[in-house]
């Protein structure tokens, strides 16, 4: 690999040149990692075509006391694998599966993850490209199945892919959740990667992309940008408040995903937190009320912001809400705690649509056109769920980058539809 000079934000290449064309078959296995689940999906793709019902699911908690020994939270893996495999009656074939997570992934190759573990997860005796090695020995040590793992690619590559199957046009991927990042095909004539001859088996590198029929300049490569970290280098510190360093300096990697901290469901709950502890602390909130459960740590989840802010919440409501979070209020206090809630998010959501326009529009550049149309697929829970964010977001990402037309679409099967494509996709491959 080239690299030609040093970038604020590290975008890292999935090694996924192919979107799905309809030509997959088979049975696969998608497994989707998140920092507190694991989602095992299996895709039946007949007579061309991966229907919803084709797939079959099942969600693992992963406790968080297996969250720091890597043997431990693969042992748990492999339980789950197993588990799910009896559940689809495959326990005996050695299924072709390809793995997403919600995590950095620094590849070298498709099959090569150097995973950085962030979020709630710290496993430190498993972080690089060990981390396939040790599913595989904690597989090994499971001893009753067997797995091909083909691939192991960042979520928002699985949801990309899987929104491609039925939208041609898209070619960007979006998750707002717990985290935020944006993936999308670039032509590897403008990136400094290589096609990788360590993708492809030893018996067809001689016909693999970079001497096949295909030109080179219409060859693309998927990037995670991993753009949660924009920011690390100080770029964001003129529009940063009091609040939000505080929630940085509170949060296990400080320093790091300043661009995460200001737009993701992990963390705008904390930012809203920071704010009403302040006016509290000045007597302007919550006067003469219990609030001491302020001070807790992730008082404000996804599911509690999105009711929040809810139109179809009168003040009553909006009250019993904070109640039931151990925050007594009265109705004038409310009505501030929801003004919060909108400001942040609001905030948060044309960060995000600020960072779509920037990768479309820089898209159309790449390819030199002067109007692009591109098919967004985005998800997760804050981007799913909450009432006004997915809207504020795709206005401000429309109204920025003017000279592309944009359709969003949301992936309801995530990025374990993606998974099972790349799995189908990567076994055409190695039928070319
Ligand atoms: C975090 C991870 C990134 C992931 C995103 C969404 O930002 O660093 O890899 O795609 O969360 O889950």
């Amino acid at each position: 690999m080239r690299v030609k000079s040093e970038s604020a934000i590290k975008t890292v290449p999935s090694f996924v040149y192919h979107l799905p064309d309809g030509a997959e078959s088979g049975q696969y296995l998608g497994l989707e990692l998140e920092e507190n689940r694991l989602r095992a999906v299996l895709g039946n793709i007949t007579d061309g075509r991966l229907h919803h019902t084709n797939l079959d699911h099942k969600i693992y908690e992963l406790p968080l006391e297996l969250r720091t020994s890597g043997e431990e939270f693969f042992n748990h893996v492999a339980q789950c694998i197993s588990d799910f495999l009896d559940f689809v009656g495959l326990k005996n074939t050695c299924l072709p599966a390809a793995i997403v997570v919600a995590f950095p992934c620094r590849q070298t190759a498709i099959k090569k993850p150097a995973v950085n573990w962030t979020k709630c997860v710290e496993i430190r005796d498993c972080e690089g490209p060990d981390v396939l090695t040790m599913l595989r020995e904690a597989i090994d040590r499971h001893a009753t199945f067997n797995l091909d793992i083909v691939a192991v690619v960042n979520d928002t590559v699985g949801t990309m892919i899987a929104a491609a199957y039925d939208h041609p046009q898209c070619e960007v991927g979006l998750i707002v959740g717990t985290g935020v990042n944006i993936c999308y095909m670039e032509e590897i004539k403008n990136t400094d990667y290589e096609v990788r001859m360590e993708d492809f088996p030893d018996d067809k590198k001689e016909i693999s992309w970079a001497d096949n029929s295909k030109d080179t300049s219409e060859q693309k490569i998927c990037i995670n940008t991993e753009c949660g970290r924009i920011g690390d280098d100080g770029s964001l510190d003129d529009i940063l408040t009091p609040y939000d360093i505080q929630v940085d300096l509170n949060s296990l990697h400080p320093g790091k995903k300043k661009f995460e901290k200001l737009t993701s469901g992990l963390y705008m709950g904390e930012v809203i937190r920071e704010v009403l502890l302040d006016l509290t602390r000045n007597g302007l909130l919550f006067k003469g009320h219990d609030h001491t459960s302020l001070q807790t740590p992730g008082l404000f989840h996804i599911n509690c912001l999105s009711q929040l802010e809810s139109g179809h919440v009168g003040v009553l409501q909006l009250r019993s809400i904070l109640q039931h979070l151990g925050v007594g209020s009265s109705c004038d206090d409310c009505v501030f705690v929801k003004e919060v809630c909108c400001a942040v998010s609001r905030r948060a959501a044309q960060l995000c649509g600020a960072a779509v326009a920037a990768v479309i529009d820089k898209m159309r550049e790449s390819r030199g056109e002067d109007s692009l149309c591109i098919t967004v697929a985005a998800s997760g829970a804050l981007y799913k769920t909450h009432p006004h964010f997915s809207t504020i977001l795709k206005e401000t990402a429309k109204s920025l980058a003017t000279q592309c037309t944009m359709t969003f679409v949301t992936s309801d099967e995530g990025s374990g539809k993606g998974a099972v494509l790349i799995a189908a996709t990567d076994r055409l491959k190695h039928q070319m």
